[in-house]
C-alpha cells in the first residue's frame, strides 16, 4: 500500500539520533540554561550553552520532555548554536528551524519552544557573568 509520510526524514533523523543530549553544570559561570514550557501542550525544554572567554559557544546540550518535532527542534537548535557568538545566536528564528525540518503548521509551536530556549540560555549566561564580573 502507499505510505503515508507525515514527517520529513530530517526531523526523523534528529528525533531517532538527537544531538547533544545531556546536561552541562548549571553552576558553571561559562554555562547558560534556559528552561521553557509551551502551555499549548505542556511539553518542556531544556537547552544549555557553554561559552569560551570570547563568548563564543562550544558547547551545547538538551533535554526535552516533549513532542518528536520539539525534540528535533532542539536537537537542530544545539547544531546551530555551536560556534556562533552569544549575540548571533539569539538571531535563530523558530522559523528557520521549522523550515529546516519542514514542520506542519499546527507543529510550529514545537520549533518555536527552540528559539525561546536559547534565549532562554543566553539570558541567564549574561546574568550570571554580570553576577561573576571580577570587582576589580
Ligand atoms: Fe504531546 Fe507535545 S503535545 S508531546
Ligand atoms: Fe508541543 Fe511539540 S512542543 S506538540
Amino acid at each position: 500500500g502507499r505510505q503515508i509520510r507525515k514527517y520529513d526524514d530530517k526531523v526523523i533523523d534528529h528525533y531517532e539520533n538527537p544531538r547533544n543530549v545531556g546536561s552541562l553544570n548549571k553552576n558553571d559561570k561559562n554555562v547558560g540554561t534556559g528552561l521553557v514550557g509551551a502551555p499549548a501542550c505542556g511539553d518542556v525544554m531544556k537547552l544549555q550553552i557553554r561559552v569560551d572567554e570570547n563568548g563564543e559557544i562550544i558547547e551545547s546540550a538538551f533535554k526535552t520532555f516533549g513532542c518528536g518535532s520539539a525534540i528535533a527542534s532542539s536537537s537542530l537548535a544545539t547544531e546551530w548554536v555551536k560556534g556562533r557568538n552569544v549575540n548571533d545566536a539569539t538571531k535563530i528564528k523558530n522559523s528557520d528551524i521549522a523550515k529546516e525540518l519542514k514542520l506542519p503548521p499546527v507543529k510550529l509551536h514545537c520549533s518555536m519552544l527552540a528559539e525561546d530556549a536559547i534565549k532562554a540560555a543566553v539570558k541567564d549566561l549574561k546574568t550570571k557573568q554580570d553576577t561573576f564580573a571580577p570587582s576589580s
